[in-house]
């Protein structure tokens, strides 16, 4: 295969590659000539380095500091109404920094003070309460690691592919423990009434976001958190109180938390009826969908991150479902043709993102890239093609078709769709 002619970037027809697992650590051959990282001391070898409340709040290396959230300008009219999406591709392991989560805000990070804020609880409930942040952290609570993706994820690709990165494609997710009070025990102590079966979750935002919870959900696994990945929420996250929603898209799991009412139906708000709704081709729109379905991506090599030349390579990914955990990741190098098991490398937990390898030694051959997830429902994250069969592509929402990477012998990466 030419690499001379550029490729079609929208269509590309599947072709046979070559690359076979890697089975043996192959190391750098011997330098023929010294090498002056190791024959010379370096200047950060010969005087004392910072004392130790340099960073009384640590940051990563000056290095790395081309890995952080981005936008895309285009996208949105202004920064307050936006989105920024995780470096997904410069990150490995499951646990998203909490510096580095996407933000997707309707109005803006509202400053909350945590001693004026408080969380009502009223509607169809025995005992209305008005709780403070300090009688919250009086209660019983837990840690939980979830993903939280938000239902536009990749909705920019359901025309054909579009932003070249990961990070852009698929960065609206990130995974986090949480800490907090399950909501199941607050409503039993509050006394639920027997009819109620829905709750409304409202921020205290300018937005005043907010979104109807079927109540066996709330019961389920809800939680009130305070907490993430052991420090207090980031502002941006929700500080001082979100709900989160296990599983579910993004936009229920109301940040800055200040009421939820208990009710027996569905409040039609905007984000439930004009919003977060798919519109299909034969112009119906499927509502109250609710949950994210299995999704994986390759975020290594990807276009924002460059492969090393031939030769040995970690292909690394995420997958996520949110109805159940991920038994298995595929990977294919030539556009779904052929697929090989990828190996799953640390937690694997309902609801929460798993991390995937495929250890190959690359020819140098141009290569399709692609991984699909399978979750403990027997569900196989589908082709974009067969995906939009069903759902058409008018929808911004639920798009978790197979994303392809056109892996170049140059070693850089274009997204591309496969026919
Ligand atoms: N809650 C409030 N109060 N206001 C908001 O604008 N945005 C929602 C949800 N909760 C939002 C909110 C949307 S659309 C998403 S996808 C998630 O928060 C994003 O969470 P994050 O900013 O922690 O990534």
């Amino acid at each position: 295969m030419s690499n001379s002619s550029p490729p079609d970037r929208h269509r590309l027809g599947r072709r046979a590659l070559v690359a076979a697992a890697a089975t043996t650590f192959a190391m750098p051959a011997t330098a023929a000539t010294p090498d002056p990282a190791i024959t010379t001391l370096p200047d950060w070898s010969q005087s004392l380095g910072d004392g130790v409340q340099a960073h009384p709040y640590g940051v990563p290396s000056p290095f790395e500091k081309h890995v952080i959230r981005r936008d895309v300008e285009w996208l949105t009219a202004g920064q307050q109404s936006s989105v920024n999406f995780t470096p997904i591709h410069a990150l490995d392991g499951t646990i998203t920094p909490n510096g580095l989560c996407f933000e997707r805000h309707h109005s803006g990070v509202a400053a909350v003070d945590p001693d004026q804020h408080r969380l009502m609880i009223h509607g169809m409930v025995a005992k209305p309460v008005v709780l403070t942040m300090q009688d919250l952290k009086r209660l019983p609570r837990s840690n939980r690691i979830y993903f939280l993706e938000c239902a536009a994820n990749s909705g920019m690709e359901w025309r054909g592919a579009q932003l070249n990165g990961a990070q852009f494609t698929h960065g609206m997710i990130h995974n986090v423990q949480y800490t907090g009070v399950s909501l199941r025990s607050v409503f039993e102590a509050l006394g639920i009434d027997p009819r109620a079966k829905w709750v409304m979750a409202e921020g205290a935002d300018a937005a005043g976001l907010n979104r109807s919870i079927p109540l066996a959900k709330a019961m389920d696994d809800c939680m009130l958190a305070f907490a993430m990945n052991g420090e207090a929420l980031r502002p941006e996250q929700g500080y001082p109180l979100r709900l989160v929603v296990p599983g579910w898209q993004g936009n229920m799991w109301v940040k800055w938390l200040r009421r939820l009412k208990i009710g027996d139906a569905p409040w039609e708000t905007r984000e439930e009826t004009s919003k977060y709704t798919d519109l299909l081709a034969d112009g119906r729109a499927r509502r109250s969908t609710f949950v994210m379905d299995a999704k994986s991506v390759i975020t290594s090599p990807s276009p924002q991150t460059a492969a090393s030349p031939k030769g040995q390579m970690v292909i690394s990914g995420i997958a996520w479902s949110g109805r159940g955990s991920v038994t298995r990741v595929d990977v294919s190098l030539d556009g779904g043709r052929n697929w090989q098991a990828a190996r799953i490398d640390g937690p694997v937990q309902s609801l929460a993102l798993v991390r995937f390898y495929a250890d190959i030694d690359w020819n140098g051959q141009e290569m399709l890239l692609q991984s699909r997830a399978q979750d403990s429902t027997g569900y196989l994250q589908p082709s974009k093609n067969d995906l939009r069969k069903i759902r058409g592509v008018n929808s911004i929402y639920h798009n978790n078709g197979i994303q392809t990477w056109l892996l170049r012998g140059d070693g850089i990466c274009e997204n591309v769709e496969v026919s």
